[in-house]
């Protein structure tokens, strides 16, 4: 279909979207929408672009320079949050990429599955040079959410870190962890993605279905990031923490129920995190071209979305589909 976007206001940019990330977030919403109320659903929000104009006001880019968005395309740039950098918190609610309400004009925001999205300028990030354009895409939704929650938590070098899921979010998690000189385990339901967690940098792997596994590595790491994307007991993952370790839940972000006994032993910690703000964004971009880190990837032409999908609903992805919209 063909999508309207505003004018640009005079700190907006118009950036031609030429590859966006299919976030396990964009197969939630579309399998929850149900079209009542009329507003269209236009996921994505991890892309990559060319800026094709600019607002009056804008000095931080120019036509044609190579920039990136992620999930939150704005907030209110005055609360305690805002002022910390950490627009993700705004206390008034980032707006999100899409499914989001414009602060402006009401409307709900539409993602960037599009040839185009326009942005406030504070929310678009250069894309550094060197980093391949298709395979940065996903670090603006699963980079960040994994990357400020390793920062948070102090990971550096020898830092244990156990990653749960290896998916888009996860296989990002465990290459950060590595290049932060983490000593890094995947835990995975998944065998089969062993040699491909070792490939990726993980020190070691655990087959989460295999209790001895498990048991063995009993209050063995300082942080777990858990990717999940369903509802899922958290006991056996906060077992895996040592002392005063912490578990950051950022795959599954409904209700839970923890036994308050399964922190009490060890005076274990759960936290949560989502996106990220903007000095981090950019500090994150920076640091994968030094490292030259990119999301594995599997490209495929804009038409092919259903099956991206249906795939990443099975599991069989390796380890984030990447839309090409230069097709549209
Ligand atoms: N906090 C945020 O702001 C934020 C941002 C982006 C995404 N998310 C959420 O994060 C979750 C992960 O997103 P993603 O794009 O990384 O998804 P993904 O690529 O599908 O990865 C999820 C991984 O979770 C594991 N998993 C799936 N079903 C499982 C089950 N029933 N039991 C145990 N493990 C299971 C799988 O890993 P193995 O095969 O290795 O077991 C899978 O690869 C989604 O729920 C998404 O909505 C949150
Ligand atoms: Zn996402
Ligand atoms: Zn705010």
């Amino acid at each position: 279909m063909t999508l309207e976007r505003r004018e640009l206001r005079p700190d907006d940019i118009a950036v031609q979207v030429n590859y966006c990330g299919v976030c396990h977030t964009d197969l939630h919403a579309v399998r929850a929408h149900t079209g009542r109320g009329g507003a269209p659903l236009v996921p994505g929000h991890e892309f990559t672009g060319v800026v094709t104009d600019t607002g009056t006001d804008v000095t931080a880019f120019a036509v044609g320079d190579p920039v990136a968005v992620g999930n939150i395309v704005d907030s209110c740039g005055v609360c305690g949050m805002c002022a910390a950098g950490q627009e993700n918190f705004c206390r008034e609610f980032p707006t999100l990429t899409y499914g989001g309400t414009d602060r402006h004009d009401g409307t709900t925001t539409l993602g960037g599955y599009a040839r185009e999205y326009v942005v406030r300028d504070r929310f678009a990030y250069r894309l550094p040079t060197g980093l391949d354009a298709a395979g940065a895409a996903p670090l603006l939704c699963a980079g960040i959410t994994v990357w400020e929650p390793l920062r948070a938590l102090g990971v550096t070098s020898g830092t244990r870190v156990a990653v749960i899921g290896l998916g888009g979010l996860g296989h990002l998690a465990v290459k950060l962890a590595v290049a932060l000189g983490a000593d890094t385990t995947v835990v995975t339901r998944s065998a089969g993605k062993a040699d491909d967690a070792r490939r990726l940098g993980a020190h070691d792997v655990l087959v989460s279905t295999e209790s001895q596994q498990m048991d063995g590595a009993r209050d063995r790491f300082d942080v777990v990031i858990d990717t999940v994307s369903v509802a899922h007991d958290l006991e056996p993952y906060l077992r895996l923490l040592a002392m005063d370790g912490t578990l950051s839940q950022v795959g599954y972000l409904g209700p839970l129920t923890v036994q308050a006994t399964d922190l009490l032993i060890g005076r274990k910690k759960l936290s949560s995190a989502g996106s990220g703000g903007r000095p981090a964004t950019a500090a994150m971009l920076d640091f994968c071209a030094e490292h030259g880190l990119t999301a594995d990837i599997e490209l495929l032409p804009s038409g092919r979305v259903n099956e991206a999908f249906d795939r990443l609903q099975r599991n069989d992805v390796r380890y984030r589909f990447v839309l090409d919209l230069s097709d549209l």
